[in-house]
């Protein structure tokens, strides 16, 4: 499948995000080690959460979905998770492996996680080396997938994380709970958190102390009733299009506010672009609101680095393009992890945005972009990368004619409705078999 993309006059609207997709995946892991019931709206029914689903339902877990959006948990038990009867497939997620790394290593019977030839690209030894430390047994296959697992009895153990990761700090956490007496953890910088409050909320003890949080084993999670908030990874595409194309005006409504979800927000603030956070109270632990955002008269470059790359950690393709419209440089620094997302997010971009005549240096640890600078429309890759498919449709909405972006059905992977919501809100977007 590949987009179509045309210059767009104003944006003007009001649109849901889809379901927010770190929580989903955790509300339905977190659900099915629950005791009891757990119901889940405004689930994510994307490519990455699906595969979430297929897993814990190859555990023994039994999951109605009355709608492609909700679904009806019925949680085995911290302890009571079934072996599966085959590998365990995680498609392309990252988030759904690591986790069930750490969810199974509570477990004494083997597993076996697979994932496509994008995961299997991904490093696994992050989350392994320390629940090998914590007791389990873990094989990588040469520091990827396929993972060899079988846990059991865990020691709790103090960890210095080498990377700020929200998915290595949850898999230690989830086997934190299986553990024999406390679990710490210390993050370079903080990374999401949704893992810390989904637990609390349920009942788990957990302790954060500024870069450190430490876990408690516990006996029982209660279970969820949860309508799952929009997911600003997604929102940030339609809004940074709207910054970048005179006469615009959108309004994001129900969308998940967490602080350490906002750093391309505050970002584009800096730079001087018009977006309003509205708060409209919390939902299990997580603050909601509204967004508003309209065009920018003009942008200004900025320097992200340090604890402000985790913030926003999944929104540098998009950054990247808002930023070849800023006056002056744009670097973006202490951000190799980018490299080993769905795709070499650095070099990609650079590739990419250089063939619609964007002047993007590529760093070991980040990049460099001059602006302002007028994009001119090119046929572009996606990298089978779904924040690159969308960042470069966004990209083809403010060129000089017309843009192709090739293999874009990996859009699916994060944001399904993303061509039909651009559409809603005016931008010639069209969809290619
Ligand atoms: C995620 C954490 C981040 C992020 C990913 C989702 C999560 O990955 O990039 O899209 O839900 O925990 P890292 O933990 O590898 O930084």
């Amino acid at each position: 499948m590949r987009l179509r993309v045309r210059p767009s006059a104003r944006l003007y609207g009001v649109i849901q995000a889809p379901g927010d997709k770190s929580l989903s995946h955790r509300a339905l892991l977190f659900a099915a080690l629950a005791e009891g019931t757990s119901t889940l709206q405004g689930w994510l029914p994307a490519a990455d959460c699906e595969a979430t689903l297929r897993c814990v339902r190859a555990l023994g877990v039994e999951v109605e979905r009355p709608a492609a959006d909700r679904l009806i948990v019925c949680g085995r038990g911290l302890r009571g998770l079934q072996p599966a009867s085959a590998p365990l497939d995680c498609g392309g997620s990252g988030t759904t492996m690591r986790l069930l790394m750490g969810i199974l290593a509570g477990f004494p019977f083997p597993s076996t996680l697979v994932g496509n030839a994008q995961l299997s690209r991904r490093p696994m030894e992050r989350v392994a080396e320390p629940l090998r430390r914590m007791g389990a047994e873990v094989r990588t296959t040469e520091g990827h997938a396929p993972v060899y697992l079988r846990g059991g009895t865990l020691r709790g153990i103090r960890y210095e994380m080498p990377v700020a990761s929200a998915q290595v700090k949850s898999a230690l956490l989830l086997a934190g709970l299986y553990a024999q007496g406390p679990t710490t953890l210390v993050e370079p910088a903080p990374s999401r958190d949704h893992t810390e409050r989904l637990l609390r909320a349920m009942g788990a003890a957990l302790e954060p102390d500024g870069r450190t949080i430490t876990v408690y084993p516990a006996e029982r999670l209660s279970p969820l009733d949860c309508a799952i908030p929009g997911d600003p990874s997604s929102a940030a595409f339609p809004l940074v299009a709207a910054l970048l194309i005179p006469g615009s005006e959108i309004e994001v409504t129900d969308l998940l506010l967490n602080p350490t979800r906002l750093g391309l927000i505050e970002a584009l603030q800096a730079m001087g672009a018009p977006i309003r956070v509205i708060p409209e109270g919390e939902r299990h632990g997580e603050p909601v609101g509204r967004l508003l955002g309209a065009s920018a008269v003009r942008l200004q470059a900025i320097e992200i680095a340090g604890p402000w790359v985790p913030r926003m950690i999944d929104e540098f393709p998009i950054f990247a393009v808002a930023a070849t419209q800023a006056e002056g440089t744009t670097r973006v620094r202490d951000a190799a992890e980018l490299r080993v997302k769905e795709s070499d997010r650095i070099a990609a971009l650079a590739a990419e945005l250089r063939r619609m005549g964007a002047r993007i240096e590529e760093h070991p640890d980040g990049f460099a972009i001059e602006g302002p600078t007028p994009l001119r429309g090119a046929v572009v890759h996606s990298h089978g990368d779904h924040r690159l498919a969308m960042a470069l449709a966004v990209a083809g909405l403010i060129a000089q004619g017309e843009t192709i972006v090739e293999d874009a059905e990996c859009i699916g992977d994060s944001f399904p409705g993303f061509v039909e919501r651009m559409q809603a809100l005016g931008a010639e977007i069209e969809v290619e078999p």
